[in-house]
């Protein structure tokens, strides 16, 4: 083999970074790689936008077919993104004997037992190191680093755009919307940005990472998620207060009774790394039996930190098609057929502290009422705060409980927010104390 052949489908963020980086960078891959990388075809619908790169000498196309047929093309990198055609594109190119590199995380997050087992079949790799963390380097951390250990929980900041919006409203309230628009700009957000603000990315990623880490197949539907959209300027200032950050975290734990996999807003001690994770920065706290705890940090979103992370899938199926061989990490960590089925946790079962946060007519007798549901249902209360004056005939009253079960926390909520002197629906984020140990 002289070179190493590659197709590109999908010329936007992320694909611009790629091929800047094995264009700009060729010589230093080749010193690294041993033989040539050249980026053969690109395909993308529109070839005229102006794009930071110069490509000349590649073929360009607005056909993806012209390079999942080209017989000359040894590896296939999708970053079309979305769930079709990218989905009978890969299977496509794993059929046609090419080795594929996908950031797809919707993708693999849905489909990719089906991707994964075709891969197997056909004896060829499936690489996707940028679909969880952009740039940092934490799935072949998981897959290989930390090989011997058996993984016991996974603490991320997944999604930099939502990282990127709750670091804005909590340093320079900023509105919202605002900085929505703003990180849509930087090319951090999804094609649909309610994948970014309301969990569902944050759950992509997580379905995938529960994978690897536990031996167990991908499972994006048992995951519980939920967003940031809801989260108010004042819920941020009461989480100061009390010595918290809000994260829009996604958490999964091993334990005997089965798997827990959540995506939520949550307060986390203000001192913790975790909560010091800002902008579009990701960070993934991984602890195994034997290493204890390990934090994964680096951009989690945009053009070049990306391209990084799918350039070393590129190199590393460069390196297996120099020397012959493929499939020498098993693409889910754990060998296919070796694979567990533990199940994963119904929230309900789950116990947390919470914050909860009620708009309630400044009258004598509220608190007592609210006080009362929740003892009702095995609440107990840590902390209480009642701020200001009436605002729009309402105060707010914000409450720290102790460790109390989720399924009881919801009922008591629906109670509290049929009595007369509550008005609207009571706000409630669940708290992380266990990160103090951590
Ligand atoms: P973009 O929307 O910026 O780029 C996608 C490109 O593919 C666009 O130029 C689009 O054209 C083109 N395209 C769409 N369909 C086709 C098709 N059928 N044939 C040829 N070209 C096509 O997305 P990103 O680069 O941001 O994301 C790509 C992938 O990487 C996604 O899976 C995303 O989730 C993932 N990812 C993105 C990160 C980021 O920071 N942006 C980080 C990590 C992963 P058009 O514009 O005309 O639709
Ligand atoms: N939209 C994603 C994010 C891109 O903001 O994190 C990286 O996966």
């Amino acid at each position: 083999m002289e070179a190493v052949k590659i197709g590109l489908i999908g010329l936007g963020t992320v694909g611009t970074g790629v091929a800047k980086i094995l264009i700009e960078q060729k010589k230093l891959l080749e010193k690294k790689v041993g033989k040539p990388l050249i980026l053969k075809k690109i395909a993308d619908r529109d070839l005229k936008r102006p794009r930071p790169v110069d490509l000349t000498g590649i073929e360009l196309t607005t056909n993806a077919e012209e390079v999942i047929e080209d017989p000359e093309i040894d590896i296939l990198i999708e970053l079309i993104g979305g769930y079709e055609p990218a989905k009978t594109f890969i299977l496509k190119a794993i059929k046609n004997g090419k080795q594929v590199v996908t950031a797809n995380k919707a993708l693999l997050a849905l489909h990719g037992e089906e991707i994964f087992k075709a891969a197997a079949k056909h004896g060829v790799d499936v690489a996707f190191e940028a679909s969880v963390g952009g740039g940092i380097p934490l799935i072949k951390g998981i897959k290989e680093g930390l090989v011997a250990n058996n993984i016991l929980h996974l603490f991320g900041i997944l999604n930099g755009t939502a990282n990127y919006i709750l670091t804005k409203m909590t340093n320079e309230g900023m509105p919202f919307k605002i900085v929505l628009k703003e990180a849509q700009e930087k090319g951090y957000a999804e094609a649909d940005p309610t994948f970014d603000v309301e969990g569902i990315d944050t759950a992509h990623k997580l379905a995938i990472l529960v994978a690897l880490a536990y031996g167990v197949p991908i499972n994006f539907d048992a995951i519980y998620i939920e967003g940031i959209s809801q989260i108010e300027p004042i819920d941020i200032e009461f989480a100061q207060e009390f010595g918290y950050k809000i994260k829009l975290l996604a958490i999964s734990r091993s334990t005997e009774a089965g798997i827990e996999a959540r995506v939520h807003p949550t307060m986390i001690p203000a001192e913790h790394l975790l909560a010091n994770v800002n902008g579009a920065y990701n960070a993934l706290l991984v602890k195994g039996d034997a290493v204890g705890n390990v934090l994964f940090y680096g951009l989690g979103a945009g053009m070049m930190p990306t391209g990084s992370a799918v350039v070393s899938d590129v190199v590393d199926l460069a390196r297996n098609l120099i020397k012959g061989i493929n499939q020498r990490t098993p693409a889910l960590a754990f060998m296919l057929e070796k694979r567990g089925a533990k199940p994963i946790l119904s929230m309900d079962e789950l116990e947390f502290k919470y914050y909860f946060r009620f708009a309630a007519i400044d009258q004598p007798g509220v608190l007592s009422s609210i006080a009362g549901i929740l003892g009702k249902y095995n609440i107990s209360i840590e902390s209480v705060v009642q701020k200001g004056r009436e605002l729009n005939g309402a105060v707010p009253i914000v409450m720290l409980t102790h460790e109390a079960k989720e399924a009881n926390v919801k009922q008591a909520l629906k109670e509290i927010e049929g009595l007369d002197v509550v008005k609207g629906k009571p706000i409630f984020i669940r708290i992380e104390d266990s990160l103090r140990v951590e």
